[in-house]
């Protein structure tokens, strides 16, 4: 019988088995799949585990403290929590091209992650033979369904790691389907706002700003992207739509009338779509009353904003994401 519990007894068993008295290391991205994969292996073997997540400053509202905290809290697992901000907003200092972001904040957070893995394979303790890695069934089936080593595809996550690492990877998720990951992940008393967490890409707002990456500009975006998430949940819609980027256009400024006088201001764009697995997507008819609502708060709480518009390109010709 399938059921999340036989799955959960199944997995830890299996991993005690596996990682004997040794040690193991997982990333964790923010996400569901990493979440979920460290929350079992956590169940398996305790202590035994260190969970690193790199704080590239470029989450949305909330989510670093959600992992720190929440995350922590329901897991008990050890985490190693690593203040990247300056570091990615250096790297990011004067560059627009969405490509080169990519490249960019890719590179950072694997010279971050290998360093922080360093220091815990120099602890005291028994050796860091394991990687955990949330890998899902369609991601092996995606790749052609190798295992063992860790041969990771790149794909476009910012998790990504090299592939000369000597480590054996344990993948807990490998026959698990997205939902059932979900459903895992609540029996194991996940945070619902980790379970349901819709997509988010790896390098974060860093491409949701189109034009310089800054801490300015990243903490206007976080504001905004705050308030259509919390009209959208509650106006019941988070579940229903695959996700809903918000894109701060840096590098535009239109006049607009607000307070006392005239404003020259950016826009923001909502990009809601419908997807069911973001190779194609249409964008969502929202109701007028809930897009009313968030641009009305936007407007009125995001300094510097004086537009919000709405994208009305499927997928394709556009892109889920901006950049
Ligand atoms: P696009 O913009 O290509 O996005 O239509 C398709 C889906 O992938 C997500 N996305 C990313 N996820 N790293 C990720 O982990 C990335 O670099 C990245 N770029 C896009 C996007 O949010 C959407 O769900």
């Amino acid at each position: 019988d399938w059921t999340t519990g036989n799955v959960i007894e199944e997995q830890v068993a299996l991993i005690r088995e596996q990682v004997g008295d040794k040690r193991a290391i997982c990333g964790l991205s923010g996400g569901v799949d990493s979440a979920v994969a460290a929350a079992l292996v956590a169940r398996a073997i305790g202590s035994q585990l260190t969970c690193v997540y790199v704080d590239h400053g470029l989450m949305r509202k909330g989510e670093t403290e959600q992992v720190e905290k929440d995350f922590v809290a329901a897991t008990g697992v050890k985490l190693v929590v690593v203040d990247a901000e300056e570091r990615f907003l250096t790297a990011l200092k004067g560059v627009s091209d969405p490509e080169e972001k990519r490249k960019i904040i890719g590179r950072e957070f694997i010279r971050v992650f290998e360093q922080a893995q360093a220091e815990i394979i120099a602890d005291e303790g028994p050796a860091v033979e394991f990687l955990v890695q949330g890998t899902l069934y369609p991601d092996v089936v995606e790749s052609g369904g190798g295992t063992g080593t860790a041969n990771i595809k790149s794909h476009h996550n910012v998790g990504g790691l090299p592939e000369d690492l000597e480590f054996q990877l344990i993948e807990p998720l490998r026959k698990l389907f997205k939902d059932e990951v979900r459903m895992v992940g609540q029996e194991l008393g996940l945070p619902e706002e980790i379970v349901q967490r819709q997509p988010f890409p790896g390098p974060g707002l860093g491409i949701r700003i189109v034009g310089e990456v800054t801490k300015e500009r990243l903490d206007l975006l976080r504001d905004a992207d705050a308030i259509a998430r919390e009209e959208l949940t509650a106006a019941g819609l988070d579940r229903e739509i695959w996700q809903c980027p918000v894109v701060l256009l840096a590098d535009v400024r239109s006049v607009g009338v607000q307070g006392d006088g005239r404003t020259y201001g950016h826009p923001i764009v909502l990009r809601p779509v419908s997807s069911e697995d973001a190779m194609t997507a249409d964008w969502s008819r929202l109701p007028y009353e809930v897009l009313a609502k968030i641009s009305t708060r936007i407007t009125n709480e995001v300094r510097d904003v004086n537009r919000v518009v709405l994208d009305v390109t499927s997928k394709p010709p556009g892109t889920i994401e901006w950049e």
